[in-house]
């Protein structure tokens, strides 16, 4: 290179990083990434097998970061598990190990890779970061050998942890997460000791980050939106959809709207683990969000967000959740309430038997309150209004204010509550309050086929979730997913305190 072409390229850089200091908003993108599995075995590969499944996943997803680079994304998310994927024991994820420094080394892996031992992942990583100038998000294992000064040192003598790690566009090792609620079966890894609340700033926005299950909880990812006032979250998953609440792109969505916060959420994918789901959610709605249960494709969303979604006024209000519901009477007196389950949950239900009307449905602190009108009364579809008031306790253990608008799977009321996809009934219009009893809601409303409904709904200061003008497609559910962090079970390393 000629020192005028490499003048000239200094200072489209310098321009181009004093652009993104100057501006407000930024590009994301995520890769929904159909990881390449190990074949399962009990028995530990040896250091170069690991390393060779880990490089044909590295292959795609350096793919997916020069694209994203190329079309000017700034942060690209891959999935939890991306790398190696899910399918081990803790000695057969030994070798996919790495001992990942804490940040503050200030370290570049792809420039000095050797500084702290063999790192090849992290050294892969850093350098597709560095290379094309782009924020590279990932999700790898970290080991920790410790000994018998440390009490709960584990028998093997050494700590793994679910890590995400965040390299920035010029291959710094920036943030260094590990995850603190593993979901069950995780018994490849450890629970760090205490959870880190784990942030970076940047020219477009205070980024968190955490993991998967950790959505559901209260820390570290309440803590990193309440208290550290992060802008944007960070989230790999590897999320198996269960309809009708937790479906992964409903969830996450639903979560920035209640958060407030903007998240990148990238799922891994594989249609027979319900592994799908992906998007980049700003608190008014998705921008861009992808949801594929027919192919084995990975798939690349870029969208652009508000570096700082808080000062933004196209955000949502503070909501004071319970002010609307708790202002009224009850509106109906139901003789026709029966049960059903939900994932287990036992739901109070009515069905909505006329095409529009007021209802009233409550289960013990909650009462669940819905305007309705039908863009048309089926014969063959049923809608019920549902409340649950209770600790969940299946696939973990946490504690639910639900508020519902559901469709049943057939006529049949015995079936409300089952999982459904489809439906044909349009709404001109509903409102959805409840009066919970915490100020952590979070609204979803899903359309027929899997659907976000993004821009057709918003939730009012009072805590009313309404459609802004009718459902443009039919109608799965609209939900007010509310969590009492407060009445939790203590996490798994606390119990034995
Ligand atoms: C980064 O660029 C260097 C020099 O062009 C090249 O040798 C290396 O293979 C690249 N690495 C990645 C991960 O893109
Ligand atoms: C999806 O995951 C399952 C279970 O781990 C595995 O058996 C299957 O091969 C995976 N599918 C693909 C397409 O990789
Ligand atoms: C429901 O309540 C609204 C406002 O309180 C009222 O205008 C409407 O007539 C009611 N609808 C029915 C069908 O009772
Ligand atoms: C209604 O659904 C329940 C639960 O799926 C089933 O056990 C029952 O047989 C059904 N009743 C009729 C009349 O189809």
């Amino acid at each position: 290179m000629l020192p005028s072409q490499a003048l000239l390229l200094a200072v489209v850089f310098a321009l181009a990083a004093l652009q993104a200091l100057a501006s407000d908003t930024f590009m994301a993108a995520v890769y929904e990434h159909a990881v390449i599995l190990p074949h399962p075995t009990q028995e530990p590969v040896s250091p170069s097998d690991a390393l060779a499944l880990m490089d044909k996943n590295m292959d795609v997803l350096e793919g997916a970061i020069k694209e994203a680079a190329q079309q000017g994304a700034h942060i690209i998310v891959t999935p939890e598990d991306g790398i190696y994927g899910w399918r081990f024991t803790r000695e057969s994820i030994y070798p996919y190990l790495e001992d990942i420094p804490d940040p503050v080394v200030n370290w570049i892996p792809c420039t000095d890779p050797s500084r702290f031992g063999p790192a090849p992942v992290q050294e892969r990583l850093s350098c597709m970061a560095r290379n094309n100038s782009i924020y590279v998000v990932a999700n790898i294992g970290d080991k920790k050998p410790c000994d018998s000064s440390d009490p709960s040192c584990p028998r093997d003598g050494r700590y793994q942890y679910n890590t995400d790690v965040v390299f920035d566009a010029q291959g710094k090792l920036v943030a260094r997460y590990h995850k603190y609620n593993l979901f069950l079966g995780e018994n490849q890894f450890n629970y760090p000791k205490e959870p880190e609340a784990v942030t970076f700033e940047t020219p477009f926005g205070k980024f968190g980050i955490f993991t998967c299950f950790d959505i559901l909880f209260y820390e570290p990812a309440v803590v990193l939106v309440s208290k550290m006032q992060v802008d944007t979250v960070l989230f790999p998953t590897a999320w198996m959809n269960v309809l009708p609440f937790l479906t992964a792109i409903e969830f996450h969505s639903a979560w920035a709207m209640g958060m407030r916060v903007n998240v990148l959420a990238a799922n891994t994918h594989n249609t027979s683990m319900e592994m799908t789901g992906s998007g980049i959610y700003a608190p008014a709605g998705a921008r861009t969000y992808s949801y594929n249960m027919k192919t084995e494709d990975g798939h690349l969303l870029i969208a652009e967000l508000d570096a700082h979604p808080r000062l933004s006024p196209a955000s949502p209000p503070a909501v004071s959740w319970n002010s609307y519901a708790l202002s009224v009477e009850r509106f109906s007196q139901n003789d026709h309430e029966f049960t059903g389950i939900i994932f287990e949950d036992l739901f109070t239900f009515t069905a909505l038997t006329e095409p529009g009307g007021n209802l009233t449905v409550c289960q013990k602190d909650l009462c669940c309150h819905l305007s309705y009108k039908m863009a048309e009364k089926r014969d063959d579809e049923v809608y019920v209004l549902g409340a649950f008031d209770g600790l969940h306790v299946i696939e973990g253990q946490y504690y639910l204010q639900i508020c519902t608008l559901l469709k049943c799977p057939s006529t049949n009321l015995s079936t409300c509550g089952q999982p459904v996809e489809m439906a044909q009934t349009k709404f001109e219009m509903f409102s959805l309050s409840g009066t919970f009893g915490t100020s952590y809601v979070f609204p979803e409303v899903l359309y027929s086929g899997v659907q976000l409904a993004p821009g057709e709904f918003k939730v009012l200061r009072d805590g009313r979730l309404k459609s802004k003008h009718g459902t443009s497609k039919p109608l799965i559910t609209a939900t007010l997913f509310g969590r009492l962090y407060e009445k939790d079970q203590p996490h798994p390393l606390r119990i034995s305190l």
